[in-house]
């Protein structure tokens, strides 16, 4: 493991770079699960927690995150251990690596799934189904597929299939051309959507419902649902960020590029809850319905608006692109581990975990059928528990430790070098790093662990806790 292992694949430029790791952040998780999650969670507190963990845990991790991989040079699991190997650290940060390759697989197990109802979804929209369409039959139309395991067997192998496809070619071949044209898209058609929503007669009270807070509805579970997702969104605290950066030449600056994926990500985002919200609101829909939120609202839209057969096929079309550019990235970490410490060539790795993840993804397929009452975590199924220990611990776990390596075990001299930024943001970038992000994490890590009764008591005690590691960790490096 103390070897030192170097990736020798690379970006053509720092724009397909970009673009790459915005393919990578931006997907079902800004189209599917913020929408339905805001939902489920009271609308405007929600969402302003969510912001607030991107800008104060999201962007400094992302920064951190690519510029561990860029230094690092390797996967995941390598990086950690050259780095660490570098700075005289312990050899056990590479368990970082470890558990993103993990939270990778967990989550692109039942990614395919999701991305699966989308592929349905399309070649629905292509064949008319949604034209005219009212919304109980929009409503029955979903229930109806999710009842057949069969069918989502089906689109959850198609996608499956694809995606192990694409990363079987590489990084430049593969990932580049399938992102190149498609956030463009994504963009246009999200625009027309809004362009309609303000045409429903709802769409102030979407808007009001996402940005009026009403922290009555918040729970202490909700905070972490929100911690969580900012994490899952930018695609960060798991690796894919990480082994982008190790293609990403010395001379392209971290900053830009981290703030160009924020950005996009959190625009995209926002832009669907506001088209979902007015579709839901407009005909008397549920906001709380769950993961069929988008599946249950868009289709009404598209069955009424003009040219609805066009956009709606082609909406489809661009969540599958979005869908594929993010689920390439969530193997990528496992795949290049494979590849680098295992001598397991790229195209094998790909279609050996590609398999597994297939089957372990499999309990998701029934988890909205056969298995809908068999509860895994606390009340939760089976696709519940692995999106909740994903997104909500193993993710800000990652963050976490990622914050702290930067923060802590790499030296002022080499986090200069790593990320450009000047020296008075350097200076809140690094306080951020080593107090503001960990204290946070682990103070929701805890009051949904021991419950919620006194927050002051949880950050005090996450404080300390954290205060006395690095204390220790400190003295021993003298
Ligand atoms: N960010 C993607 C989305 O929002 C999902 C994703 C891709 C991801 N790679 C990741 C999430 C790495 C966490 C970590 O759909």
């Amino acid at each position: 493991m103390s070897q030192l292992k170097l990736s020798k694949e690379g970006w053509s430029n720092q724009t397909l770079f970009i673009l790459a790791a915005v393919g990578s952040a931006v997907g079902l998780g800004n189209i599917w699960k913020f929408p339905y999650i805001t939902g489920e969670n009271g609308g405007g507190a929600f969402v302003l927690v969510y912001l607030a963990c991107v800008l104060l845990i999201g962007i400094p991790v992302l920064l951190s995150e690519i510029a561990l991989g860029r230094a690092g040079k390797a996967n995941p699991v390598q990086a950690m251990a050259n780095l660490a190997h570098e700075n005289k650290a312990s050899r056990l940060w590479f368990l970082l690596g470890l558990n993103g390759v993990l939270a990778g697989a967990l989550i692109l197990s039942f990614y395919t799934v999701i991305a699966g109802w989308g592929v349905a979804y399309f070649f629905e929209s292509l064949l008319g189904t949604f034209n005219g369409i009212g919304k109980e039959a929009v409503g029955e139309h979903f229930s109806t597929m999710l009842a057949s395991p069969m069918q989502l067997l089906f689109w959850h192998t198609v996608v499956s299939i694809i995606t192990v496809y694409i990363v079987s070619k590489g990084v430049k071949s593969g990932l580049e051309r399938a992102i190149s044209f498609m956030m463009p898209g994504l963009l246009l058609i999200l625009l027309v959507l809004l362009g309609y929503a303000t045409t429903t007669g709802a769409f102030g009270q979407s808007f009001s419902f996402l940005f009026s807070p009403d922290f009555s509805k918040l729970s202490w579970q909700a905070v972490l649902t929100a911690m969580g997702h900012a994490f899952f969104t930018l695609s960060i605290g798991l690796g894919t960020m990480m082994v982008y950066g190790s293609y990403l030449s010395n001379k392209y600056s971290i900053v830009k590029a981290g703030v160009w994926i924020a950005f996009a990500d959190t625009a995209v985002a926002l832009l669907a809850g506001l088209i979902i919200f007015s579709i839901v609101f407009a005909n008397g829909l549920e906001p709380g319905s769950g993961p069929g939120l988008l599946f249950q609202t868009l289709p009404i839209a598209f069955g009424q608006m003009t040219g609805g057969w066009f956009f709606g096929t082609l909406f489809f079309a661009l969540v599958i692109m979005a869908a594929l550019s993010s689920s390439i990235s969530l193997i990528e970490p496992a795949v290049s581990w494979f590849d680098q410490n295992w001598g397991i060539k790229r195209k094998k790795a790909a279609w050996i975990l590609g398999s597994l993840i297939w089957f372990i993804g499999i309990g998701t397929v029934l988890s909205f059928n056969e298995w809908s009452d068999v509860h895994f975590l606390g009340d939760r199924t089976f696709f519940d528990s692995v999106d909740f220990i994903t997104a909500n611990i193993m993710l800000p776990l990652g963050g976490l430790l990622m914050a702290v390596f930067v923060a802590w075990v790499v030296s002022p001299k080499d986090r200069a070098e790593y990320i450009d930024l000047n020296s008075r943001l350097m200076n809140w970038f690094v306080f951020d790093l080593k107090w503001i992000a960990p204290v946070a994490i682990l103070t929701v890590f805890a009051t949904n662990l021991v419950g919620a009764d006194s927050v002051l008591l949880m950050i005090l005690v996450s404080l300390a806790v954290y205060g006395v590691y690095v204390w220790n960790a400190m003295r021993k490096n003298g």
